[in-house]
Formats: C-alpha cells, sequence, structure tokens
C-alpha cells in the first residue's frame, strides 16, 4: 500500500537538507522499493511570513493523516522579535502537541569515521551508543499557568509549570523500557527527584513500571549527575530516559559526544503518528549557502523506515551508505578536517544517493 509522507522543510537549512531527503525518497520510489505519495506544506517563519500563522491548520490537518512526517527545521533571527505566541518555534511545539508525539528519540553515536571532530578525546567517545528518549509533549514546556504578568507593584513576574500526569509518565516510560530491551537492556531515568515534587513522581511511577520489565536495568540519576557523567563516562550510557526539558538540554550535550549536530537524527512518535526531523536548527547564519550538513535529515529518514514504515532493510542500507561516504572522505564544513574532500549539501546528498545502489 502508498505511504503518504508530509514534507515540512520549514525555516533557513531546514529547505536545503529536505531537498537532499527527498532525493533518497525518489531514490526508493525509482528502485521500486516502497510506492510513497509525497506532499509538503508550510510551518514555522515561513508559514508565519505567508499565513500569519507558524502552524496554518492545513498543515496540523495533512500531518494528523499522513503516514509520517518529515520536518526540517524552525527559526531564525527574522523572526526573534515577534510576539511569542506566533514564533516559528510555537510552531514545532504546536504540532508536537496536536499529534500527541510524547516519546522523542535521539540516538547519539559516534561514526568512527569522525571519532576526532568531538572535542573531547577519542578514547572517551569511541564506541559510544546512547539512545536519549526525551518525553515530548508535556512536562514544563506546555505546564499551566505559564506566562509573564506585571503585578500592581510595578515588578514583573515570570511563571512556567512544570506538571506531569501518571499517565504521562508511563506511557513515555514504556516505550523506554521496550527500546531498551532491543539495545542492552539498561534505562537511566534523569530526573531532580532531590528538588522537583514533579519528578519525584516520575521517578517512583518509573519505579512501580519497571516491576513489568525485570530483565532491563534500571538506574536514576540527577539531571546535574547525568550532564556530568555525558562528558565523564558517555559509555556507562544506554538508554536515558527523561523529562521535556532536561531531554532537551542533554539530548545537545550528548550530540557534542558525537561531534556534530549535523549528524544527529531523532524520532518523535505518538500512538498514530510520527515525525522525523534532525535535532539541529535552522542555522540562519548558513542558509542558503549550500554548505550546510544533510546527513542528520537523511538519517532521520532512515529512522522513519525503521520506525514507521517497517522497513528496516531500508534503513540499514541508508546508514551504509552514509558510512560509505564517510568512508570515502567526503565531508560537509562541520565536520571537515585536513586531508577530508569538503563538499556542500548537495553534493553530500548525491553521493549518498550513489552510495546506496554501490
Ligand atoms: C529541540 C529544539 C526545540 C525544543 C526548540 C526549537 C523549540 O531545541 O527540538 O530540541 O526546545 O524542543
Ligand atoms: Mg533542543
Amino acid at each position: 500500500m502508498e505511504k503518504s509522507i508530509y514534507l515540512l522543510p520549514g525555516d533557513g537549512i531546514g529547505q536545503e537538507i529536505m531537498t537532499e531527503a527527498v532525493k533518497i525518497l525518489d531514490w526508493v520510489r525509482r528502485e521500486g522499493l516502497l510506492s510513497m505519495n509525497l506532499t509538503s506544506g508550510l510551518i514555522g517563519g515561513t508559514a508565519y511570513d505567508l499565513t500569519g500563522t507558524p502552524l496554518p491548520e492545513e498543515t496540523v490537518t495533512a500531518a494528523k493523516a499522513a503516514d509520517a512526517v518529515l520536518l526540517g527545521a524552525v527559526g531564525g533571527v527574522k523572526w526573534e522579535s515577534l510576539d511569542y505566541a506566533v514564533r516559528p518555534e510555537r510552531g514545532l511545539l504546536g504540532i508536537r502537541k496536536a499529534l500527541d508525539l510524547y516519546c522523542n528519540l535521539r540516538p547519539a553515536q559516534v561514526f568512527p569515521q569522525l571519532a576526532n571532530a568531538s572535542t573531547l578525546k577519542p578514547e572517551v567517545v569511541a564506541g559510544i551508543d546512547i539512545m536519549v528518549v526525551r518525553e515530548l509533549s508535556s512536562g514544563i514546556y506546555f505546564g499551566q499557568p505559564r506566562g509573564v504578568e506585571t503585578l500592581p507593584d510595578g515588578r514583573q513576574k515570570g511563571l512556567n509549570s512544570l506538571v506531569y500526569y501518571t499517565d504521562e509518565i508511563q506511557r513515555v516510560a514504556r516505550r523506554a523500557f521496550e527500546i531498551a530491551r532491543k539495545r542492552q537492556s539498561r534505562v537511566c531515568s534523569v530526573d531532580k527527584a532531590n528538588v522537583l515534587e514533579c519528578t519525584e513522581l516520575w521517578r517512583n511511577t518509573v519505579i512501580a513500571l519497571s516491576g513489568d520489565y525485570p530483565d532491563v536495568a534500571l538506574s536514576h540519576m540527577y539531571v546535574d549527575n547525568a550532564a556530568m557523567q555525558l562528558i565523564r563516562n558517555p559509555r556507562q550510557f544506554d538508554v536515558i530516559l527523561t523529562t521535556n526539558m532536561f531531554g532537551d538540554i542533554l539530548s545537545d550535550e550528548a550530540s557534542m559526544l558525537t561531534g556534530s549536530i549535523g549528524m544527529l537524527p531523532s524520532a518523535s512518535l505518538g500512538e498514530e503518528s510520527a515525525l522525523y526531523e534532525p535535532i539541529h536548527g535552522s542555522a540562519p547564519d548558513i542558509a542558503g549557502m549550500g554548505v550546510a550538513n544533510p546527513l542528520a535529515m537523511i538519517l532521520s529518514v532512515a529512522m522513519m523506515f525503521r520506525y514507521t514504515l517497517d522497513q528496516p532493510a531500508l534503513a540499514d542500507r541508508i546508514e551504509r551508505a552514509v558510512n560509505l561516504v564517510l568512508d570515502a572522505g567526503l565531508r560537509t564544513a562541520d565536520i571537515w578536517e585536513p586531508g577530508m574532500q569538503k563538499v556542500g549539501t548537495a553534493s553530500m546528498g548525491d553521493a549518498v544517493v550513489a552510495a546506496l545502489s554501490a
């Protein structure tokens, strides 16, 4: 049956890297490996410019109807002074909420070819394989009440609320345990239970649930310690399960173990919908220059084949093609080192497509 893929390039380099992702999809279609119907829509600042909102209703409707959504990136200096409610980022948060994408998978793996690209010593990062499972549709990003108000005495008060319900913790924790079973069967749940009651509930809920997964080793870490341990000894981690905001921070940190944020894909999963995007942003400083690294976007396509379209062989093939291209010494500027061949966005995409048939 034909699969429907909805493309949301978004802003900045989102447009350029999406073009490269589509080359991969076109190759899959040309080879007759899977029949897919591609449509695209608007999100972020680009959507705001054209429609007055960063998340048009049609985008939500089309995303809900699709088998999978591929997203580039949102945001840019141009929109930074806009009212908070219509900033590009609201489009991203809005679609996560609208599709109830509560489980965000952010793998951090070191490509051996790029071991020198990390600022950490190669012997510290060699062989790391971490899966950050970030809760994505609740927590402090969405909790009410929120906002900034001016008090009678003239002071302003800013407020955000960290809220989790047990069922919200359970559903993302279940995913983490299930993913761990397919890996090294270890889950480290990260919280701040020594200070925040809400994350004490998080910890207790995860502990209660762990009875259903006796084969998975569960440990707990406070987020400050986890931030330190990620740098000190990252190989100790298999699956890291954590809240929305801690996951935002720790996944950026984990990406730097691998050398470049330009290499890391992600999957955002709900019960009915799935969205795939690189974890990096829209990089306005290099947008339109044709130098962005498309590999995180391309690896997000691989994740889509693995987690939503049930095509593990295609996922393996794309990941293998990326490895071949790195083996051949091709590097975009963000991962370039002396002796390697510097290429732009389009050449990198073309090289991956060529390697798919190799
Ligand atoms: C991410 C990003 C987003 C987030 C921003 C752009 C809203 O940093 O996907 O990690 O904070 O979730
Ligand atoms: Mg982030």
